[in-house]
């Protein structure tokens, strides 16, 4: 594997690559990676003559200054994990490669009710600091397509809404949501749990499951009331939504017939740790 931190060292070699006619996979990371980020690399390298990994902690993203400080940094073993993936190049720049001048945000798109629910509303800010740098990542890699996961599927929607708002040419592909063996989604989080509190997480993943069962006799407002007193009484748990939306929009729903399809996303307190899941129902 090869490591960039320079973005005109990245870009000569990239340059090469693409001259010899090869498609580039690319997936942004923060690091701190677990199987869901290699599950990207796989794709990458299945559907790519090469795979492009970033790993960069985007300050612009965080609302919060001490999300910001700990939030995990794990260089050394991330850099064995992509070397095991056969990922063929690593970029890894220092913030002022990718803010040259400053980390103001001169960007506008217009992303309408998809920024302004979930996600969007509980962390103000966090998704323009995210569609700046991915934005900035891709002028930087220009490549042939984006690996995202599942797993922010919210973040995934707006990167998606971001290209075509862009008329850009890069694909965007969505990856399923990697879980551990008892249904858990893998989270660079995880492994703040306390062992009882990892144990009882799973409640998370089952009452997804649950409410895809119940779409075929209750509504998504009924569904949705249920699951957050579900989480409301379980101990150390504090649900901050349970919604049902339409797929693409991520407005609420009020049946399941709209042509889109419908996701499930929560957001919930497990003690410290603030976990996230969703689900898009078949
Ligand atoms: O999902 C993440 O890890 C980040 O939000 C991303 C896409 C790498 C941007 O910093």
């Amino acid at each position: 594997m090869l490591l960039f931190k320079k973005i005109n060292d990245l870009q000569n070699h990239l340059d090469r690559q693409r001259a010899d006619g090869k498609t580039i996979g690319f997936a942004p990371t923060m690091g701190a990676l677990h199987a869901g980020h290699i599950s990207l690399v796989d794709k990458c390298n299945a559907e790519n003559d090469l795979s492009v990994v970033s790993i960069f902690v985007n300050p612009t993203q965080f609302n919060e200054a001490s999300d910001l400080d700990k939030y995990p940094r794990t260089e050394e073993s991330d850099i064995l994990k992509l070397t095991q993936a056969k990922c063929a190049v690593l970029f890894m720049p220092d913030i002022n490669e990718v803010y040259p001048k400053s980390t103001e945000n001169t960007e506008t798109f217009d992303f309408g009710g998809l920024v302004k629910v979930m996600e969007g509303a509980q962390r103000p800010g966090h998704f323009e600091g995210v569609v700046q740098v991915v934005k900035r990542l891709l002028e930087i890699v220009r490549p042939t397509r984006l690996y995202m996961g599942q797993k922010d599927y919210q973040q995934f929607a707006i990167i998606q809404e971001m290209l075509r708002q862009m008329q850009s040419k890069i694909q965007i592909v969505r990856c399923p949501i990697v879980r551990e063996p008892d249904g858990l989604a893998m989270s660079s989080r995880n492994v703040r749990l306390p062992a009882d509190h990892r144990k009882r997480a799973v409640l998370l993943s089952q009452i997804l499951e649950k409410a895809e069962k119940q779409a075929k006799q209750k509504t998504p407002a009924e569904i949705e009331t249920e699951a957050l007193k579900r989480m409301e009484n379980e101990p150390d748990f504090r649900p901050e939504y349970f919604k049902i939306v339409d797929a693409r929009t991520l407005q609420p729903v009020a049946d399941f017939t709209g042509e889109n399809g419908v996701a499930a996303c929560v957001a919930c307190w497990v003690g410290e740790v603030r976990l996230i899941d969703n689900k898009v129902f078949d």
